[in-house]
């Protein structure tokens, strides 16, 4: 099959519509999260990463064929040199509904008001934990202070949405996820627990020792807290549920407990222009190659995104008393 003119849809074999595209636009980050990371890491060389204008190209390609959300990640998205004005021109993409972004909050104190600026609709911003030597244990180079002052920003200069992520580990934060649900209402924006995803050897813990299911996480916030289950969606794997009284959600990603592969809506853009078609398998497309072949054939390239739509796996295979068999990490993927 290659594409025609009329394709306007992307849409895998098991019927699902890809609407929503994850760009990761560099692997470098300035936090090394113990369940993203090992302690040291080899980074890309930047010749194997893609421009930021071969990055706006693909992002292009895919709102023709009907992307609707783009969520800009990482690695640290915020550190990239550049990204205000890849922000800028991304923003700029008319049939696009979405800009969004995923950030570890290091840097949103100098730049939330540029990242508005700039179009950025939603931010969901990592936060495992509110106490500083934890912040510190879990993130390793991280400054909780600086994060939190970020946070704050952002919640002046006001967007969309803000979400707070956290990946709980048993023994290591699941003791904060009241605190954490507590912040969240405080601040009147949105927090997610997330399982941790067996991406890469990291040398700090054993992930299946450390799993703590969205279960458990729900039955430790019920104590205090009356949750209703919700219908909404933000196109993300989040299942919400009301803090009754409050205007915060409490999302759950529950890639273990509760998988929801088969509504899957996504497709990444590693840093080095790989077009990864899940996050839990290794099936993808050197998009990179395609474009530096074919310079600006948006035809040819378009024609590639289409095609790949056949090899988009029906699931994850992730087992966490297993090593992993993806020796990617998260930071080169984009989460
Ligand atoms: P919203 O747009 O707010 O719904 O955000 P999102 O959940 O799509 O994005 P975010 O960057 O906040 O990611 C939160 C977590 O969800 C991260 O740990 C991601 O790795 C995980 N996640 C996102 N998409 C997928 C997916 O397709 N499969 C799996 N297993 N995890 C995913
Ligand atoms: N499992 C689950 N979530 C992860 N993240 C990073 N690594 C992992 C992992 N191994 C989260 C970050 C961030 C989001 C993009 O992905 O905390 O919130
Ligand atoms: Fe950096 Fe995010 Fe990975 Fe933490 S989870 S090391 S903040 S990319």
């Amino acid at each position: 099959m290659s594409s025609s003119p009329e394709i306007t849809q992307l849409v895998d074999r098991f019927g699902r519509v890809v609407d929503y595209l994850r760009i990761s636009i560099t692997d470098r980050c300035d936090f090394r999260c113990v369940y993203c990371m090992a302690e040291e890491m080899t980074f890309l060389p930047r010749a194997q990463l893609l421009t930021l204008e071969e990055i706006d190209f693909v992002a292009r390609a895919f709102a023709d064929l009907g992307v609707k959300k783009i969520r800009v990640t990482g690695g640290e998205p915020l550190i990239k040199k550049g990204v205000l004005g890849l922000l800028e021109n991304l923003g700029k993409i008319e049939s696009l509904n979405e800009l969004v972004l995923t950030t570890n909050g290091s840097k949103l104190e100098e730049m939330a008001e540029s990242l508005k600026n700039a179009g950025v609709k939603r931010i969901n911003i990592s936060l495992d934990t509110l106490d500083a030597d934890k912040f510190k244990q879990i993130t390793r180079t991280g400054d909780l202070k600086k994060v939190l002052k970020g946070i704050q920003t952002v919640i002046k200069v006001g967007f969309d949405r803000i979400k707070l992520n956290a990946v709980i580990l048993k023994n290591r934060n699941h003791q904060e996820v009241t605190n954490l649900v507590q912040f969240a209402i405080d601040n009147e924006i949105d927090i997610s627990f997330i399982e941790e995803m067996p991406l890469g050897i990291v040398d700090d813990h054993n992930r299946a020792e450390v799993y703590y299911s969205s279960d458990l996480i729900k039955a430790d916030l019920e104590k205090n807290y009356k949750l209703n289950s919700i219908a909404d969606k933000t196109g993300g794997p989040s299942v919400y549920s009301i803090v009754v009284g409050t205007n915060t959600r409490v999302g759950f990603i529950s890639p273990h407990s509760a998988n929801f592969c088969s509504t899957c809506n996504r497709v990444r853009l590693t840093a080095e222009g790989r077009l990864l078609l899940c996050l839990g398998n290794e099936h993808s497309v050197d998009l990179k190659q395609v474009i530096r072949a074919n310079p600006g054939n948006m035809e040819k390239l378009k024609e590639t995104i289409v095609d790949s739509m056949k090899i988009k796996p029906e699931k994850h295979e992730f087992d966490l008393n297993e090593q992993p068999i993806l020796m990617r990490h998260m930071n080169a993927t984009g989460g």
